[in-house]
């Protein structure tokens, strides 16, 4: 149901610019209510596209108040132009020549802006959010990421109130009026990189600085600089350690040198996304930036590490190289995620990144290939392109790489990327570029490997095996159903690497790497003195969903052998699946060769603890939701939560007194340190306190919430608290000790809202609602209590729907004033028709209720249009 007046853009009809822009050049006079903005911009017209006849200047404008504009210094009648919605035409016969200086006088109101995207204010602060659209709120302009074109941004503004002011590029001169009442300032910055208009950012406020410095490979000095609100400067030392590791990381392993001598980030309270890469000044949302070990958890520090270089590795895979149009935005999402998941491997374990990792992309994006949200990693169409910033484009889009570098190999992968910055170093590109690279630089043909940017929906790979005379026969079927708008899917390159186990736990036969392209695969491998056990898919070494008849005793025993860490986990994974599915729809006991298989890892002191961390956490309750729908009953929450519950006590259990010695065991001396060795003991740790509670009933987590002195084991503590029922002592101590800190005070509502037991749940949030600190217009704040209560999935999926118009209320609210992190958080009922009959209607009628509203944005309702169509 496509929203009225909302147009339909698609990449078929993409067509390159009548006009290309030069420079540009910004003067911003800052005021709360009224900031002017003056543009001047030389513009020459596209000759390749003159053939085709004259055309209008269309300028994107939104939110705009147009003063004045000119032509090469002739002053245009506002009546020559034509202005809707969208933006502004200027007629061809007004532009007479081949190059043209347009200037042009603006007023916006960055006060009242509360979408946070164009120039906004965050308390007091003023900044920017260009990408995808929001250049287009700030002036007139060719607002695409094809054009490209060199800034100079002057701005000016109150000395007292605005101290500090920041664009792009490197500070040129600095200017002051101390005689002016009240005085006054001014700065100009000038970014000699061409770019396109969603990498400008201008931030302006009071300010101070974390400082140091990176000497480049070829020896050059850059200045860094944190910049956060007075107070925040003792929390900006990990977020700094983190940029430099990553400095040096892609100049060690991509070759990628900084280009400016100046590299500036700045932590902004409101913020829909997590960081944005603007061209040497990424914003970040400050929950990426502060940490301290008391106000920090353990992920915030792997988060905070893994986002600064996310930001910065888009320097080259994004901003120097940058996207044709917006369809191709997984060419820089997908690679810089990619990029930031090798890093943060090389900096921690690649074996728990990876598992994480997946975690992650089968919550979030096998989630959306399944539902009515799908769409193919490279998209085809759009009607609201902040839409599609998604775990499709994103996870599954850096999946796509690691599976080209595995087929092409690392050496080779290597030599491409460096042909794909020297060939494609200041262009504007698309992923047959990419793919183009690839193929010229291996002799390969990647036509049908590009299926995986073409075609939506996850994979399936089913599996059957074979043994006679010493050969052992394996045989891949592919299959890809059809999903939101997709039928008939051609078969896909899979790299299936694959090992075999003897029954002694050796690995009698290299592993191998198949790279299946057709339906079916079979391969013989002869010589086995008896039959192996096989790993399948190790490493996930592809973003499919394996299906196989396979005994709970093989498990167990990949469980105990595999060498490969990943398969390691998923055995222990699948069974853990398997046995709550069947706990929860016809409850049955929990198997104890599953328990005493938990048991062994837990004790097993040559594993990491981090790694026995994830082996030990069961199989979220919304993961084992879709198990069960996919075994082709209704998924019951309360059941699925109860058998959850059921099996920890079982796992407890067999764990009896080796339980708290582990817990013990897993205490790290001296001062906190963020590493990934003492976060992985921490990690052990708090599994086996929330294990433990199932046997003390709290006791021990109450120790430790009132002895920790760090956020890591104050949280978890305060969450197993939370998860008994009995936490209301914890829980209003927390509140007291950190109530003026906004970050931490996030983590008190979250923590709330997520793991209170089912029948607490909407009580919990209802008055959570209304609490004073509740304050909804903040993106985080919002998040924490509304996103986090539909994470807690017995809760919001309770059976009166209660849990449903809770949640469809507040976006309703949100709609009016954020469109873009409303249309985002709908996307907690794309799962809808997984659930019973009566469950569907409950959701229907909300989706429906969301739907009707008067002046809904066009953000929330392409997404709950598409949603009610599944
Ligand atoms: N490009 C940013 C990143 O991946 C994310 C981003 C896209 C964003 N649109 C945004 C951030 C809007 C904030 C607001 O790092
Ligand atoms: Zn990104």
């Amino acid at each position: 149901m496509p929203p009225k007046n909302a147009s339909t853009i698609k990449l078929s009809e993409y067509a390159a610019p009548a006009y290309w822009v030069e420079t540009v050049d910004l003067t911003f006079r800052l005021q709360p209510a009224a900031t002017r903005v003056l543009s001047k911009i030389k513009f020459n017209r596209n000759l390749d596209r003159t053939a085709q006849g004259a055309h209008d200047l269309y300028l994107d404008g939104r939110n705009l108040t147009l003063i004045s504009a000119s032509i090469d210094g002739t002053l245009l009648a506002l009546s020559d132009l034509t202005q809707d919605d969208e933006g502004l035409r200027i007629p061809h016969h007004l532009l007479p020549n081949d190059s043209f200086l347009w200037q042009a006088e603006v007023e916006v109101n960055p006060q009242s802006n509360t979408a946070l995207e164009g120039l906004y204010m965050s308390n007091g602060m003023y900044c920017t959010q260009c990408e995808a659209q929001g250049f287009r709120k700030i002036t007139f302009y060719p607002d695409r990421p094809d054009v490209m074109a060199v800034f100079t941004v002057r701005i000016e503004s109150l000395l007292d109130d605005v101290p500090e002011m920041l664009s792009n590029g490197n500070a040129d001169e600095y200017g002051s009026d101390q005689t002016a009442t009240p005085a006054t300032h001014y700065a100009v910055w000038h970014d000699p990189w061409p770019k396109p208009a969603y990498l400008f950012a201008l931030v302006a406020g009071d300010l101070v600085s974390h400082d140091d410095t990176f000497v480049t490979l070829s020896g050059r000095t850059v200045d860094l600089r944190i910049f956060v609100r007075p107070g925040d400067e003792n929390k900006c030392a990990y977020a700094m350690d983190a940029l430099k590791r990553s400095m040096k990381w892609d100049e060690d392993v991509y070759g990628r040198e900084y280009d400016l001598d100046l590299f500036m980030i700045v932590a902004v309270d409101d913020f829909n996304m997590g960081a944005m890469e603007n061209k040497g000044l990424n914003v970040f949302n400050s929950k990426y930036v502060l940490a301290s070990p008391e106000t920090a958890t353990d992920r915030d520090f792997e988060l905070i590490e893994g986002i600064i270089a996310h930001e910065y590795f888009h320097n080259w895979t994004g901003n120097r190289i940058t996207c044709r149009d917006w369809f191709q935005l997984c060419l820089k999402e997908g690679l810089t995620v990619f990029r930031d998941q090798q890093f943060s491997g090389d900096q921690r374990s690649h074996a728990v990144k990876r598992i994480d990792d997946v975690l992650q992309l089968r919550a979030r994006q096998f989630r959306e290939d399944a539902g009515p949200l799908a769409h193919p990693v490279r998209p085809e169409e759009y009607i609201e392109i902040n839409n599609f910033y998604t775990a499709t484009v994103y996870e599954k889009g850096a999946e796509v790489i690691g599976m080209l570098k595995l087929l092409v190999g690392d050496a080779a992968y290597d030599v491409a990327l460096t042909e794909y910055f020297n060939r494609h170093d200041g262009q504007a590109c698309t992923i047959e570029d990419w793919i183009k690279v690839f193929e010229d630089t291996t002799g390969r043909d990647l036509s049908q490997f590009a299926l995986w940017y073409a075609q939506s929906g996850t994979p399936r790979l089913s599996v059957k095996d074979s043994f006679e005379d010493g050969t052992y026969t394996i045989t891949f079927a592919q299959s890809n159903a059809d999903s939101a708008g997709q039928s008939g899917k051609k078969p896909q390159v899979i790299p299936i690497r694959l090992g075999f186990l003897g029954t002694d736990g050796s690995e009698p036969k290299p592993e191998m790497l198949i790279e299946m392209t057709t339906r079916e695969t079979t391969v013989s491998v002869a010589g086995f003195s008896q039959k192996p056990i096989p790993s399948i898919l190790r490493g996930f070494s592809a973003p499919v969903i394996v299906d196989r008849d396979i005994d709970n005793q093989e498990r167990a025993f990949l469980l105990a052998h595999d060498r490969d860490p990943f398969n390691k986990w998923e055995a222990g994974r699948d069974f853990a699946m398997d046995l709550l599915c069947d706990m929860a729809s016809d409850g049955q006991a929990a198997d104890p060769l599953f328990t005493s298989a938990m048991r062994h890892v837990a004790l097993d002191p040559s594993l990491d603890p981090a790694f026995r961390a994830l082996a030990l956490t069961l199989p979220s309750d919304e993961a084992l939701a879709q198990a069960v729908r996919d075994r082709g009953t209704d998924p019951d929450p309360l059941a699925i939560h109860a058998a959850r519950g059921d099996l920890n006590l079982a796992i407890a259990t067999a764990l009896g007194e080796d339980l708290p010695a582990l817990y013990h065991a897993m205490t790290v001396d001296g001062p906190y340190t963020p590493d990934a060795k003492a976060a992985g003991k921490r990690a052990l740790k708090s599994t086996a306190l929330s294990l433990l509670t199932k046997l003390d009933g709290g006791a021990t987590a109450e120790v430790q919430f009132s002895t920790a002195d760090n956020m890591t084991e104050q949280l978890s503590a305060l969450a197993t608290l939370i998860r008994t029922g009995h936490a209301t002592e914890a829980t209003a101590a927390f509140y007291e000790q950190w109530h003026a800190d906004k970050l931490v005070m996030d983590k008190w509502f979250a923590i709330q809202a997520a793991a209170a037991p089912p029948d607490a749940a909407l009580d919990t949030v209802i008055s959570l609602s209304s609490h004073v600190d509740f304050d909804w217009k903040n993106p985080n704040r919002y998040r924490s209590l509304i996103g986090a209560f539909a994470t807690n999935h017995a809760g919001f999926h309770r059976d009166d729907g209660r849990g449903y118009s809770f949640v469809a209320d507040w976006l309703i609210e949100l709609d009016r004033i954020n469109p873009q992190t409303t249309a985002r958080l709908c996307g907690v009922f794309e799962t809808w028709k997984r659930y019973d009959e009566n469950r569907q209607a409950l959701i229907k009628t909300q989706l429906q209720r969301i739907s009707d509203f008067p002046n809904l944005s066009k953000d929330t309702s392409e997404i709950v249009g598409k949603i009610l169509a599944a």
